[in-house]
């Protein structure tokens, strides 16, 4: 899919695709069910949210604290005729009361020394443990689960799977790890290498990392 994105909106890539590949398999389970309710927080582009929007039934509602990618995600949608609800604000705030049956995220999970600054510095840069976002993720998304509703989250595993799974485990629902890739860094982590191997968190010349799909569900 082509898609418009502005400057400081996040391109689609690796961990957004691996998100896609978990997505699609779940969203054929769902399809036959009338009423679907899908959310997608941290939605840039709107390309999680553009994709659960082609299944059949599926009402779709998309949200980003950046204005830049909720007017892009919009025009992407409006572009591509898929009915996709964007709106703007922090995390599940805006859908607040509401619950869904799928909820994906890709949020921002580099581990970075320097604090989050705005603009496109928010789409990646989740703090020195990579957890500013993940953490707040695991503590509201679980309420917004219909029974046997499922989360599907992408992250480092440089940033805690293990975090994330007690955090969800915690919460009462059933999470694991679904899916997971080594790539290699990225410009931004290249940038962080040496400040990584500082912190013993990468081996010497480690320029590699794992990428992870957690799915998790409410039974
Ligand atoms: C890594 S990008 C992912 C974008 C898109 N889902 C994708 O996979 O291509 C993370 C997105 O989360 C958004 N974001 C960061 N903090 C957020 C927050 N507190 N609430 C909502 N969205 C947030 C950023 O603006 C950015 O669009």
């Amino acid at each position: 899919m082509r898609l418009l994105r502005p400057r400081g909106v996040y391109a689609p890539q690796e961990d957004t695709e691996l998100l896609a590949q978990a997505a699609r398999s779940e969203l054929r389970t769902l399809r036959a069910q009338p009423g679907v309710e899908v959310l997608d927080v941290g939605t840039g582009t709107g390309a999680l949210a553009l994709l659960a929007a082609e299944c059949p039934g599926a009402r779709v509602t998309a949200v980003d604290i950046s204005w830049r990618a909720v007017l892009a995600a919009r025009y992407n949608a409006w572009r591509l005729g898929l009915p996709v609800v964007v709106r703007h604000g922090d995390l599940t705030k805006p859908v607040e009361g509401r619950r869904f049956d799928l909820i994906l995220s890709n949020p921002p999970y580099v581990l970075s020394p320097a604090p989050v600054r705005g603009g496109a510095d928010r789409t990646w840069n989740a703090g020195a443990d990579g957890r500013q976002v993940l953490d707040r993720l695991c503590a509201r998304a679980p309420d917004l689960l219909r029974d046997s509703g499922v989360l599907l989250l992408v992250q480092s595993a440089l940033a805690g799977v293990d975090a994330t799974l007690d955090q969800l485990q915690a919460r009462g629902l059933a999470a694991g790890v679904e899916l997971r890739a080594r790539i290699p860094f990225g410009p931004v982590m290249a940038r962080h290498a040496e400040w990584l191997e500082q912190q013993g968190l990468i081996a010497p010349d480690e320029r590699k990392e794992d990428l992870v799909v957690i799915r998790a569900q409410r039974s």
